[in-house]
C-alpha cells in the first residue's frame, strides 16, 4: 500500500466518500465506452486539493452500474489514473441510498429544511446496505495500523460497521444489541424500527450475509481482523468528517433514526466539523439523545474516548493562480472584459440546490434594480447553476422556480441590448470558471445553510487584480472565517440589495484592504492544511487515551 505522510511511512491512509473525483458516463462513442470527467462539489474539490500533498487510496461509488464485463475496465482505469477503488452498488440500492436516505432525508434535515424531508423505511434499509458494501470494500484493502477517513453524511454507519467487521468490536454495553442489528440485518431484513428489542436473525439466517457474495459478517460479527476469533480492537484508526452543517439538536431529533446515526459515527477515534457550532450541536445531540457524557472536545462512548474537533476546509489557491496564468484563460478574460465593458459583473456559482438560496439571490437583485434604477443595464448577474441531484423531486421543483424568476426579472429589466441575469444551467470548464471569477466585480453567495462554501474561497483566490467584493450569507460556514466579506442575511432582500449597492460603489482602498485580509486567510487555510491537520490529529490519538471526565 501507498505510504501515509512523512514520519508514518507504513501507515496507509484510506479515504472513503460516496462521490469520487471523477464522474463516469456510458458513451458508445468514447474510448472504452465511457467518459471520465471531473466531479463537482466541495468535498471533491477539497480532497482533490489535499491529494496534492497527501497520498491516499480513495474509495467511492462510481455513480453508475455497468455490465459485469466492464467493471474490471473501469476499476483498472480508476486505479491507474486516479488511485481510486470503486464500490459497486445495485441500481435500486444506489438510488435509495443516494437519492433517498442521503439526499431526501439527511441532506434537508442537516440544512434545516425538515419540510423537504421524506422519511421512508426502505431508504433507511438501503442506506445500511450501501454502507455495508463500502465496509466490505474497505476490508479488502485495509491492513492493521491503517487509518480510514470516512467522509460525509452518506456514510455515517460506516465507522460502526468497520469496527465490527474489521476489529470484531466486543459490542459490550447498553448499545450492543442495536449495533449488532445494524450490521446483521441486510436490506431484506426486518426493520428494527419496529422496536428496539428486535433480536438479530438466528445463526444461519441468510440475512447474516451481505447481498454481494456474503463476504461481510459471520455469525460472531467478526471479520478480517478477527479470523482467529480474537478481537483486534484498535487495529485501525477511524476518522469521520462531516462536510455539511450538523444542525441544532432541536432539528436533529426529528430524525426517526437519530440514535442509530449518532451511534454509527461514535465508533470513530476522531470526528471533525467545519465550525465550532456544528461540533457543539453534535455533542449536545449525543448527550440529549443517547445520554453519552461529553466534553467540549469529545465524548465518552463504550469505553473509548471519541475526539471531536473543528477543521475548517479550504481550497488550493495555487491551482487558481496557475489557472489564471494559462494562455487560454488570459484570452478568455480579455474577451469577457470587452464584452462587458462599462458593465459591472456579479458572479454566482452554485450547484442548483435549494440550500444555495438562488431564488433569494434573484429576489435581492430584483430589489436592488428596483431601488437603484440607475444601475439597470450597468450590472449583470452571471449565475452558473450546476445541475445536481436531478432525480430528487425538490431539485426539479427548484429548477422550475428559478427559471420562472429569471424569466420574470429579465422580462422586467431587460432591454434589446442587455439582460440583467445571464443564467447558465450547466457545468462550465475550469478555465471558464477561473476567467469568470477573475472578471467579476463581486461574488454573491446567499446560501440559506451551507457547510462551508468553497466558491467564496475560489472567488477570493482569483481577485488579486480586481479586488472584488465578497457578499456572503451569514448561514454559510465560511462566514465565520472570511473576515473582510460583506455578511448578509439572505432572507432579507433589502439588506442583500443594500450590500450589492455597497459592493458596486466601494472605494478601491477599502476593497484592497478587505482583499488582503481575505486572501491571507484563504492562502493559509488550504485544502492541504485541512487534510493534514485532520490526519495528523488522528495519527496522534492513542487508543485508550482517555481525558479525565468531569
Ligand atoms: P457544494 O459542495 O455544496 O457544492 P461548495 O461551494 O463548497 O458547495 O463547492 C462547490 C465546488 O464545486 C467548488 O469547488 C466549485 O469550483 C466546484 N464546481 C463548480 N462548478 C463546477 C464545474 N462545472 N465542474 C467542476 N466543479 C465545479
Ligand atoms: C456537498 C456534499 C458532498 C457532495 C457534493 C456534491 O458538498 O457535502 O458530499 O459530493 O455536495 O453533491 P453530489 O450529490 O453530486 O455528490
Amino acid at each position: 500500500p501507498a505510504s501515509g505522510q512523512e514520519g508514518a511511512k507504513q501507515q496507509h491512509l484510506i479515504v472513503v466518500s460516496n462521490r469520487l473525483p471523477v464522474t463516469i458516463k456510458a458513451d458508445p462513442q468514447a474510448e472504452g465506452g465511457y467518459t471520465f470527467s471531473l466531479s463537482s462539489g466541495g468535498l471533491v474539490s477539497a480532497l482533490s486539493g489535499a491529494k496534492k500533498t497527501m497520498h491516499f487510496t480513495w474509495i467511492g461509488w462510481p455513480g453508475l452500474s455497468v455490465p459485469p464485463q466492464d467493471e474490471a475496465y473501469i476499476a483498472e482505469k480508476l486505479k491507474t489514473d486516479y488511485s481510486c477503488e470503486p464500490v459497486w452498488l445495485d441500481d435500486d440500492v444506489a438510488d435509495a441510498h443516494y437519492n433517498g436516505f442521503s439526499n431526501s432525508i439527511l441532506w434537508p434535515l442537516f440544512h434545516y429544511h425538515p419540510g423537504e424531508m421524506s422519511f421512508d423505511e426502505q431508504h433507511w434499509l438501503a442506506y445500511r446496505e450501501a454502507n455495508l458494501s463500502f465496509a466490505e470494500k474497505v476490508r479488502e484493502v485495509v491492513n492493521e495500523g491503517d487509518m480510514v477517513w470516512v467522509q460525509d453524511y452518506h456514510l455515517m454507519l460506516l465507522p460502526l460497521m468497520l469496527r465490527t467487521l474489521i476489529e470484531g468490536s466486543s459490542l459490550q454495553g447498553p448499545h450492543s444489541r442495536r449495533e449488532l442489528e445494524h450490521v446483521r440485518h441486510g436490506v431484506d431484513g426486518t426493520s428494527f424500527l419496529q422496536g428496539s428489542e428486535d433480536l438479530a436473525p438466528p445463526p444461519g439466517d441468510p440475512r447474516n450475509k451481505s447481498h454481494r457474495g456474503g463476504a461481510a459478517v459471520d455469525e460472531k460479527g467478526s471479520g478480517k481482523g478477527t479470523a482467529d476469533g480474537k478481537s483486534s480492537r484498535g487495529a485501525i484508526k477511524i476518522g469521520f468528517f462531516l462536510h455539511t452543517p450538523f444542525p441544532s439538536s432541536e432539528i436533529y431529533r426529528i430524525l426517526p433514526v437519530r440514535r442509530e446515526i449518532l451511534l454509527g459515527i461514535l465508533h470513530c477515534d476522531l470526528i471533525g466539523f467545519h465550525t465550532y457550532d456544528y461540533a457543539r450541536h453534535f455533542l449536545s445531540a449525543c448527550t440529549r439523545i443517547l445520554g453519552v457524557p461529553t466534553m467540549p472536545n469529545g465524548a465518552e462512548f463504550e469505553g473509548r474516548y471519541v475526539h471531536v474537533g473543528t477543521f475548517p476546509i479550504g481550497i488550493e489557491p495555487a491551482t487558481f493562480h496557475d489557472g489564471l496564468r494559462k494562455d487560454a484563460v488570459v484570452q478568455r478574460l480579455k474577451v469577457l472584459e470587452r464584452r462587458f465593458e462599462g458593465v459591472k459583473i456579479i458572479v454566482g456559482v452554485d450547484r442548483l440546490d435549494y440550500i444555495k438560496g438562488v431564488p433569494q439571490k434573484l429576489h435581492a437583485l430584483e430589489q436592488f434594480l428596483t431601488d437603484h434604477p440607475e444601475w439597470v443595464g450597468k450590472v449583470v448577474l452571471v449565475q452558473v447553476a450546476v445541475p445536481s441531484r436531478q432525480d430528487v423531486e425538490e431539485y426539479q421543483n427548484l429548477r422550475a422556480t428559478v427559471n420562472e424568476a429569471v424569466g420574470r426579472i429579465n422580462g422586467r429589466f431587460g432591454t434589446v441590448e442587455s439582460m440583467p441575469i445571464h443564467f447558465l444551467h450547466r457545468s462550465v470548464s475550469f478555465d471558464e470558471l477561473c476567467a469568470l471569477y477573475a472578471v467579476s466585480d463581486a461574488c454573491l453567495v446567499t446560501s440559506t445553510r451551507d457547510g462551508m462554501n468553497l466558491v467564496s474561497y475560489e472567488y477570493i483566490a482569483c481577485q488579486q487584480e480586481r479586488n472584488g467584493v465578497m457578499i456572503l450569507s451569514e448561514f454559510a460556514g465560511a462566514a465565520q472565517s472570511l473576515n473582510g466579506s460583506l455578511i448578509v442575511n439572505p432572507w432579507d432582500k433589502f439588506a442583500v440589495a443594500d450590500a450589492i449597492h455597497e459592493a458596486l460603489t466601494m472605494p478601491s482602498e477599502t476593497r484592497r484592504a478587505n482583499f488582503e485580509k481575505l486572501s491571507g486567510y484563504v492562502g493559509k487555510h488550504t485544502a492541504s492544511w485541512w487534510g493534514s491537520s485532520f490526519v495528523n490529529e488522528l495519527r496522534k490519538i492513542k487508543v485508550g487515551d482517555f481525558p479525565i471526565m468531569q
